[in-house]
This record gives C-alpha cells, structure tokens and sequence, in this order.
C-alpha cells in the first residue's frame, strides 16, 4: 500500500504518492499535481525537488555520507582506482580483474585523437581556458567521432571519451605553452599516463612517481559524481532532448566552469594568495565573507547539499599535507587555509549558516602540488567527474519515466496589452514630453 501525502486545496483534498528511498529518504511525488489541482509547485534552485530516481550516488548532508553504488567514498579512496570507480559507476558494480584488464587495454587503445583535432587546439587565442577549449573540443568529438545513438555499444563510446578527455586536456596543455605534444603510452596506467603527457619533455624525461599516481587517482574518485549537482543535472537535461551525448557532456563542462560549483577551486587557490600577496587579516577575510554589502564569499566553503564538513574536503585535508611531506614542499597557501578553516568554524555566523570546507577548499593544493596549472584545476574536475556524469546520463536515457526536461513557470509580467505602431509611439512619446 503506497503512503500518501493528503494536501487540501481550494477546498478540495487531493492525494499525492509518497516515494522512499533505500535510506528512507521521502518524496511527494507531484507528477499529477496540476492534472488534479491546477497548481505546480515552485522551488528555485531546485532545493527542495528531486528531478529523478537514482540507483548511483547516495549524500546524507546531514551526517556528511557519500557512497557510490553504496560504497562509501572513504574506502574507494584508500583502495580503489579511478579506473574501478569509472567501471563501478557505470556498471553498477566492482569490476572482475579480467573486466578491469580489458576496460584499461580500451582505455589505452583508444587514448589518441584524431590529428586533425591538434589543429583546433592551437587556433584557440593564447591563455584561452582550458575549460573553454574543453567544452568545445568534447562537442567537436561528435564530428570526428560520430556514432548512431541506437546501434552502438555505448560502453564502448563511453570508455573512449574517458580516455580521449585526459588526452585532450594535456595536449592543450603542452600546446597553449607552445611545447611539444606528448603521446599516451601504451604501457602507464591511466592516471601516470596522464602526468606523463602533462610534464614529460625531451628535455627533462617525467619520473613517474607512484605517491604522486596515487594522489591523482584519489583526487579523480573523490569528483567522480554527487548525484544531481549543477553540471550533472546539465547533462540530464540537455541529454533529455536526445542530443548526441558529446553534447550533454559539452553542457555539464560548461555547467561545471561556473565559480559556485567547479570553478570554485581555481576560486579558492585565487583567494588564498590574494590574502598572502596582500597580507590580509584572517579576521578582515571573515568579516568581508560575513558582510551581506560584499559580494565576497568565502570560497571553498558552503554546500547547497552539506550541511557539515564535505567528507571529501577531509580525505583532501589529509592528501594535501601527505603530498607536500613527500614531496618535500612548503606551500604557504596551505597555512592560510587551516588558519582560515580554523576561524571559521568557530565562527558563529558560519556556524549558524552550516557553513564548512567543501571538495573545492584543499583541492587545489593537492593539484598545485602535483604541478598542475591553477587555470586547469576545474579541468581537473571535470575529468573526474566524468564517469559521473556519464553514469546519470545513461540512467536518465534508460528511464522508461524519463521524459524531456521542461519545468513549469509563473508569469509575473504585462497583463494582456496590445501593440501600437512605432508612429503613433513617436508620437505619444513627443506629447508626453
Ligand atoms: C561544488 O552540488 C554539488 O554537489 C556541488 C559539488 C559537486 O561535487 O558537484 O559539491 C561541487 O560545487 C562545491 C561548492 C563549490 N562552491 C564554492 O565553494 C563557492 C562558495 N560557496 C557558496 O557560494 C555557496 O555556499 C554555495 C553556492 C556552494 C551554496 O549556496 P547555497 O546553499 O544556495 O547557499 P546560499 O547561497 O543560499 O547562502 C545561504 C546563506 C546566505 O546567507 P543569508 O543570506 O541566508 O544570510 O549562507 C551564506 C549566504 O550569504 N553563504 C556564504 C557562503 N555560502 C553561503 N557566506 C559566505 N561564504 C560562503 N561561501
């Protein structure tokens, strides 16, 4: 006997189907709401309204839980690899090892693009971002690499993209320096064959350093997906209209680039030097973030969906350190973030709006200390979550309820006017005057 949620309305009682996920979460389900009543419901931001149901990542931002297909994110981390996260997230399940041989043998055969790609790269203005470029080669691979949605075998179009975009993104790395490309190896796994294309040269030969290999898979499983965040719920829209899926992903891409969701980690790193360059106060940066007059927010920090500290920002905390230790560096930036951490969190204003360090806060020093540029740090994100995002793309494709996404509105304008020619306009205008 499904629940129900009775709700009494210009008189009449309707009732609505409750929904209960595997942790209990609830749902009014309003599907036929307007059929029975003539009323939508509003939410800006979408805050308070689910847009599906997903077998894939569960968040309890109360008590700070994320699992993928119910594994906790903290073990993934210690022991898992992104490739694994990639194949759990998309199949629903741990991989076999001959399952895993084979998906990384596909990684890395398909790990070149098309020559012809190289031209795009170095056509785009010096210092264009990468996530400009990004978005808009990930579009270009429907071009060079188009497939007919019903007769392909979209694992296979998905593990290509997987490796096509960490290829693209050290490609236009080397080439916005103007240095030579460096080609994927057959034989490095897929995050060491990343930082090799990154920082090889023949001029200093890149030594792969399994501590650093390791950091990298950590970051990328920690972005591998947050259920329907921004960019995700991009792709699942744009994807709703039956595009090809290069351009869903060319959406969540640009969804992603945005400072309050992606981009807040270039954000975060910009802030923090600012402070050091500046020499500011903790207490002034506080009290700026505070200050309802400033636009100024406390990057790195809040979470539409956390309500306590982002179990991410944690295991990056602990990575951000382990990483400087190893590599025997001295980040000033890092003091500055635990003293700001440290004011914050005891500060009653973010105490009382739950506000605590999110993925993005610490992110950035671990990518800093990896070498990474810091305008490629949303990049970076972006390549972690696209199995995420290919995972909710699929679902959402797979799901008979599934329909093309097109919220409702309530029309705040002109009432029923008419038109007037542009004479008589002139002319009442004149006599106003
Ligand atoms: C990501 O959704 C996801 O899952 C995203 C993500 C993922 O993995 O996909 O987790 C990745 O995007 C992480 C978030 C990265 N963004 C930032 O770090 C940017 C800084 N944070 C904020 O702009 C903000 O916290 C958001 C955008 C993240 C969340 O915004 P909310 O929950 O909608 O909060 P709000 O804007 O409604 O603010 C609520 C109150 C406001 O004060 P009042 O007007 O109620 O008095 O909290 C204040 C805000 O002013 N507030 C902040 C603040 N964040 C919220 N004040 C100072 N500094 C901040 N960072």
């Amino acid at each position: 006997m499904t629940e129900t949620a009775k709700l009494i309305i210009d008189g009449k009682t309707v009732e609505l189907p409750i929904i209960i996920g595997t942790e209990g979460e609830k749902a009014i389900d309003i599907s036929s709401l307007r059929q029975q009543t003539g009323y939508i419901t509003m939410d800006v931001g979408f805050g308070n309204t689910g847009s599906c149901k997903s077998k894939i990542t569960f968040m309890d931002g109360e008590k700070g839980i994320l699992r993928y297909r119910g594994i906790p994110v903290e073990q993934l981390a210690e022991k898992a690899t992104f490739r694994e996260t990639a194949f759990l997230l998309l199949n629903g399940r741990l991989p076999t090892l001959d399952e895993i041989t084979q998906f990384s043998v596909m990684l890395n055969d398909h790990s070149m693009i098309h020559e012809d790609m190289q031209v795009f790269f170095s056509s785009f203005p010096r210092g264009s971002h990468p996530m400009n470029i990004l978005a808009a080669m990930v579009n270009a691979l429907n071009s060079f690499y188009p497939y007919l949605q019903d007769e392909t075998d979209i694992n296979f179009i998905f593990t290509r993209l997987l490796s096509k975009v960490r290829t693209m993104s050290a490609m236009s790395h080397k080439i916005s320096r103007g240095h030579k490309v460096v080609y994927p190896k057959a034989d490095l796994s897929y995050c060491a064959n990343f930082l090799n294309m990154m920082f090889d040269s023949p001029v200093k030969p890149y030594r792969i350093d399994n501590d650093i290999v390791k950091a990298l898979n950590v970051f990328w499983i920690l972005h591998a997906d947050h259920e329907q965040n921004c960019s995700t719920s991009a792709v699942r829209v744009v994807g709703s209209g039956k595009v090809n899926l290069y351009a869903a992903i060319s959406a969540g891409i640009s969804a992603l680039w945005g400072p309050l969701h992606g981009g807040a980690n270039q954000a975060v790193i910009e802030m923090l030097t600012r402070i050091h360059e500046d020499g500011v106060s903790m207490n002034s940066i506080i009290k700026k973030a505070k200050d309802k007059n400033d636009p100024f927010r406390l990057m790195g920090f809040g979470h539409r969906v956390y309500k306590t500290y982002d179990p991410r920002a944690k295991i990056m905390k602990k990575m951000s350190d382990k990483i400087l230790k190893k590599l025997k560096l001295d980040d000033p930036l890092l003091d500055i973030a635990r003293q700001l951490e440290e004011v914050a969190v005891k500060d009653s204003y973010f105490v009382d709006h739950n506000l605590y360090p999110n993925v993005d806060f610490y992110s950035g020093i671990v990518l800093r200390a990896m070498g990474i540029p810091t305008d490629m740090f949303t990049e970076m994100f972006a390549i972690g979550r696209l199995p995420g995002w290919l995972a909710q793309w699929k679902e959402s494709m797979d799901d008979p309820e599934w329909k093309i996404a097109r919220p409702r509105q309530i029309y705040i304008g002109n009432p029923k006017t008419k038109y007037i020619s542009i004479n008589k306009r002139d002319l009442e205008t004149k006599e106003a005057e």
